[in-house]
C-alpha cells in the first residue's frame, strides 16, 4: 500500500521534465518529488524502442524501490514506447504518461478535428500521437513532424536564440500547411519553445501543452485514493545518471524553484 506522504516520481532524459515539474508544482504544491534526469542516456528521441523501455524500467525500478507512491514520465518518447511495459512492472503505484493525457487535451482544443504534433524522431516514427488520438476520436486527422535539432536546441539552453525560429518555422510548415488548428507540443523540452511556436503558428493555431492535463489526472487520482500528502515536510529531490554540475545549471534556467542540491545515481 502506498504512503500518502511518500514523493511523486517524475522522469525525464534531461531537462525538458522540469517544465512538467514545473506544472506540478504549480497544481500540487504541497507534494513531495523526486525528480530523475537520464542525461547519461540524451537524447532519448533518437534511440530504439527497446533502449528507451530498458533506461526507463531501470528509473522505474529505482523509482519504486525508493517509495514512490506515483510516478510520472515527463517524456514523450518513453510515454509511446513503453508505457504498457512499465506499468506491468509497478503494478498499484500509477504511472502518468504524456502522450495518453495529450491526446485528450489535443481533442478537447480542437475544432476541426486536424491536430499538429511535433515530436522527437522516435515518437513521431512511433505514431504514437496519432494512434492515442484516433483511438479516441477516429475521424481526427493527425499530422506529425519529429526533430531532434528543437530538442537539442533546448537542452542546451538556445531556446531564445533566432535559430530557434527559423528552425521551428522550417520543420512546422509541413504540419502547418494541412490546416490544422491545433498543435501539440509532443516533448517535453517544446513548452519552452512556446513563444517561438506560437510566434509561428499564429494566433489561429492554439498551442497545447500535455503537463497540465497530467497535473489534473494526477490530483483526482491522489484525491480519489486518499494518497494527497497531509504533511507539511516538501521533498524536492533532483538526481541525475550524468554530471550533476551540468545539471545544476539547467536547473536555474528551466525550473521554477531553486536547486539546493543535484546527486549522482549510476542506474
Ligand atoms: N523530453 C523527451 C520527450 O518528451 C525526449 C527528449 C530526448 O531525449 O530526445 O520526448
Amino acid at each position: 500500500m502506498a504512503d500518502k506522504n511518500s514523493f511523486i516520481g517524475v522522469f525525464d532524459s534531461g531537462v525538458g521534465g522540469l517544465g512538467v515539474l514545473n506544472t506540478l508544482l504549480k497544481i500540487l504544491p504541497d507534494e513531495s518529488y523526486l525528480y530523475v534526469a537520464d542525461s547519461a542516456h540524451f537524447p532519448y528521441g533518437t534511440k530504439s524502442a527497446e533502449q528507451i523501455r530498458n533506461y526507463s524500467e531501470k528509473i522505474v525500478r529505482f523509482l519504486l524501490k525508493k517509495n514512490a507512491k506515483a510516478i510520472v514520465v515527463a517524456c514523450n518518447t518513453v510515454s509511446s514506447v513503453a508505457l504498457p511495459y512499465l506499468r506491468e512492472i509497478s503494478g498499484d503505484i500509477p504511472i502518468f504518461g504524456m502522450v495518453q493525457s495529450g491526446a485528450k487535451i489535443a481533442l478537447k482544443t480542437t475544432n476541426n478535428l486536424r491536430i499538429g504534433v511535433v515530436s522527437t524522431p522516435l515518437t513521431a516514427k512511433m505514431h504514437a500521437y496519432k494512434n492515442e488520438i484516433m483511438s479516441l476520436n477516429e475521424s481526427a486527422e493527425v499530422f506529425e513532424v519529429g526533430s531532434q535539432e528543437l530538442v537539442n536546441l533546448v537542452e542546451d539552453g538556445n531556446a531564445h536564440k533566432k535559430k530557434a525560429y527559423l528552425l521551428a518555422k522550417n520543420k512546422l510548415s509541413g504540419v502547418l500547411s494541412k490546416k490544422i488548428d491545433t498543435l501539440v507540443l509532443g516533448c517535453t523540452h517544446f513548452p519552452f519553445l512556446y513563444k517561438v511556436v506560437k510566434k509561428v503558428v499564429g494566433s489561429e493555431v492554439k498551442v497545447v501543452d500535455p503537463a497540465a492535463e497530467v497535473g489534473k489526472e494526477l490530483t483526482q487520482f491522489l484525491m480519489e485514493n486518499n494518497l494527497t500528502s497531509d504533511t507539511k515536510e516538501r521533498g524536492r529531490i533532483f538526481l541525475t545518471t550524468g554530471d550533476t554540475k551540468n545539471f545544476f545549471d539547467k536547473a536555474k534556467l528551466f525550473l521554477s524553484i531553486s536547486v539546493k542540491d543535484v546527486e549522482h545515481i549510476d542506474l
